[in-house]
């Protein structure tokens, strides 16, 4: 299979594509459009176009159900002047004839300047941007990411609190305390989001459903990635501290003062009033259960509590029966204006990625700073498999253009490494019953734990395949390489 993308294409499938800078970057260019544009009545609202993107077409490709996404985006490439296409019914495409999505993207990238994605499967929006040689957002890809949901949150955010004619600065987000509540494990608007708070330094209070905590592999790369803080009451005081402590290598001292267990308690009673209660409705279609655990209503009573005195109350929409419409009229709901800010950010993202207006406005540069991972790639058919059976590796109609393809990321025990889906970015950590070898398909040996792939010669690593377990090398025909001693776990 090969990547057919040029270069210098900016895909955003993750909030981890864009840096910080970017991401302000594109709040000033929101803002600019409010300020040109908007409504003078209503301050979030665009209500004017411009010309800007009179020459260019926004492909829109959704897979699944979407009214404030497909439409804010529609109506952003309209603003700027641009024209759109939408696919919005997988049944009346030709993925209903089983097209693939890698087929589906070489086409209509030949339709369109930009193209928006929506798909139930996890790393459906990585697949596509492998494939196109033009820009791909990711609109939400199954429960893995939804990166301008993100955008128009963090952007509602830094608008938080009055301001006056000669304040208009936006509010910062390091420091601010938000409340996040629901389905923490299937809504990919979390997912994204907490990632981005982490990143600007906001203190993140999870208050999932019971069962429906963050996924573990987003926990731990918040921690390890990211040194997020979060909350947790301390059992006797009933205080809220921030009790996870994030050990990374450019943050020396906090690893001096921290070193050993993995969560530490910082013992640091920090300010109790929340800045923000981010509501999520149950994701009944990540579920192949349809009952669902008993799940906290944010009502006026919830707002009640004199931490949530000041906090505005969001919510990516739609709702079901998790936000009461009584808060509809309370001063601190903002989840209408969070829609409305759709537009502006979504203008905002299209200038950058199509860098219209070129000379004014910042470009993009190299994206977020990404770890330097190892990237192990085999074909699908060949050795270990994502674990997350939602991920777009595992589609029938992908199997054609998908490969095995991992981040292999360092890690503390027992063999020192574990492997990160590059399209869903699941983690396979080691277990019992895994515990991956590395199979020369050239001398038919095998050698424990990834190390063998950190010391493989660049020409020798396309024989390196990675197995689950000795057992399933063995079944194989594999023999331990008697020159490699396991290392002690
Ligand atoms: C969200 C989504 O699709 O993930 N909707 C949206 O884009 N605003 C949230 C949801 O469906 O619950």
């Amino acid at each position: 299979m090969a990547s057919r993308t040029p270069p210098l294409t900016r895909h955003v499938v993750s909030i981890n594509d864009l840096t910080n800078q970017e991401i302000e970057g594109i709040f000033d260019i929101a803002q600019r459009y409010l300020d040109e544009l908007g409504d003078p009545n209503l301050d979030y609202r665009i209500a004017q176009s411009t010309d800007v993107g009179s020459k260019f077409i926004l492909a829109t490709l959704f897979y699944e159900p979407s009214t404030r996404t497909r439409l804010s985006f529609e109506s952003a490439m309209l603003r700027l002047g641009g024209e759109i296409i939408t696919s919005d019914d997988p049944a009346a495409s030709s993925a209903k004839k089983g097209e693939s999505l890698a087929d589906t993207i070489r086409v209509i990238s030949n339709y369109s300047d930009i193209i928006v994605i929506r798909h139930p499967r996890d790393g459906a929006a990585k697949l596509a941007a492998e494939y196109s040689p033009i820009p791909i957002i990711n609109g939400g890809d199954g429960a893995h990411e939804h990166p301008t949901q993100t955008l128009c949150d963090l952007f509602t955010l830094t608008k938080k609190g009055k301001r006056t004619e000669n304040n208009k600065k936006p509010r910062r987000l390091e420091g601010m305390k938000v409340a996040i509540s629901g389905d923490l494990k299937g809504s990919r608007t979390i997912h994204s989001f907490v990632y981005a708070l982490a990143r600007f330094g906001a203190i993140i209070e999870p208050m999932p459903a019971a069962g429906m905590e963050l996924p573990a592999h987003v926990d731990r790369r918040l921690r390890e990635e990211f040194q997020s803080r979060t909350i947790a009451k301390n059992a006797q005081s009933g205080d809220d501290q921030i009790d996870v402590l994030y050990v990374t290598s450019d943050k020396p001292h906090q690893q001096s003062l921290f070193a050993g267990p993995e969560v530490v308690d910082y013992g640091v009673a920090i300010q109790k009033k929340v800045d923000a209660v981010y509501v999520t409705r149950f994701q009944k279609e990540r579920y192949s259960e349809e009952k669902q655990a008993p799940y906290l209503k944010i009502d006026a009573k919830f707002m009640k509590d004199a931490r949530y005195a000041d906090a505005s109350v969001m919510h990516p929409l739609p709702r079901v029966d998790e936000l009461d419409v009584d808060l509809d009229t309370d001063r601190r709901a903002v989840y209408f204006q969070q829609a409305a800010y759709g537009v502006p950010i979504r203008m905002a993202l299209i200038t950058m990625l199509l860098n219209l207006k070129n000379k004014s406005l910042q470009k993009f540069n190299d994206g977020f700073a990404k770890p330097t991972y190892f990237v192990y790639r085999q074909p699908i058919d060949r050795g270990v498999r994502c674990i997350n059976k939602n991920c777009i590796s595992h589609e029938p109609s992908e199997q054609q253009y998908v490969a095995n393809k991992f981040f292999v990321v360092p890690d503390t025990q027992p063999h020192g490494f574990r492997l990160r889906c590059l399209y869903c970015e699941t983690d396979i950590e080691e277990t019992a019953t895994r515990d991956f070898v590395v199979t020369d398909t050239t001398k038919h040996t095998y050698t424990r734990g990834l190390e063998a792939l950190h010391h493989a010669a660049p020409d020798k690593i396309k024989h390196l395949v990675i197995c689950e377990s000795e057992t399933d090398a063995q079944k194989h025909g594999f023999r331990l390489n008697p020159g490699k001693v396991a290392k002690a776990s």
